[in-house]
C-alpha cells in the first residue's frame, strides 16, 4: 500500500486546526500509520527542503518550518500521495480548488499549513528523515480495511 508523508506546519498547529486537518485523510478511508508533534530543527530542515536550496523562497520557508512545532505523520492509501495533495490543494492557496484545505483555511503561500510529499521518491525519503521504521504502526486495520476485505481486498 502507497504511503506518504505529511506534515501539519507550524500555523495550523498555532490556529488549532490539527484535528480539521487529520480528519480530511480520515475521511478519505486513509490510514495514519505513525504521527507526533516536534520542532523542527535547522538540519533537518535543510535536509527536507535541499532540493530548494537557493530560491528566492528557500530563506522564509527554512525560518517558517523551523518557527514552531509541527505535526509530522505518515499516512497510508490507495493512490495516497496524488491524494493527498489533491485534498491539500495547490501551493498558492488563491489558485487552490474550492475544497480543499489550502482553499478553504489559508491566504499565502507561506503559511500555507500543510506538507504533503509529492511523489514516491519523496515520501520515502521524507518520511524516513521524521520518523523511524519501528515509529510506524501498522498493526491495525481500520474499518475502510475490514470492509475491504469482507469484499474481497484493494480495487482501483
Ligand atoms: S517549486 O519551485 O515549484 O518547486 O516550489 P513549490 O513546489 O511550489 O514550493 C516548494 C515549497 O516552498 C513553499 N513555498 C513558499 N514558501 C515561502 N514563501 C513562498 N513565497 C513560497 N512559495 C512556495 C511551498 O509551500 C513548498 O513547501 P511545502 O512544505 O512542500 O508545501
Amino acid at each position: 500500500m502507497e504511503r506518504t508523508f505529511v506534515a501539519v506546519k507550524p500555523d495550523g498547529v498555532k490556529r488549532g486546526l490539527i484535528g480539521k486537518i487529520i480528519q480530511r485523510f480520515e475521511d478519505k478511508s486513509y490510514k495514519i500509520v505513525a504521527l507526533k508533534m516536534m520542532n523542527v530543527t535547522q538540519e533537518i530542515a535543510a535536509k527536507h527542503y535541499e532540493e530548494h536550496a537557493g530560491k528566492s523562497f528557500y530563506p522564509e520557508l527554512i525560518d517558517f518550518i523551523t518557527s514552531g512545532p509541527i505535526v509530522a505523520m505518515v499516512v497510508e492509501g490507495n493512490n495516497v500521495i496524488k491524494g493527498v495533495r489533491h485534498i491539500v490543494g495547490s501551493t498558492r492557496p488563491d489558485e487552490a480548488d474550492v475544497g480543499s484545505i489550502r482553499a478553504d483555511y489559508s491566504s499565502y503561500s507561506t503559511t500555507n499549513l500543510v506538507h504533503a510529499s509529492d511523489g514516491e521518491k519523496s515520501a520515502e525519503r521524507e518520511l524516513h528523515l521524521y520518523f523511524k521504521d519501528s515509529e510506524l504502526c501498522e498493526n491495525y486495520k481500520t474499518m475502510f480495511e475490514i470492509i475491504l476485505d469482507e469484499h474481497g481486498g484493494l480495487k482501483q
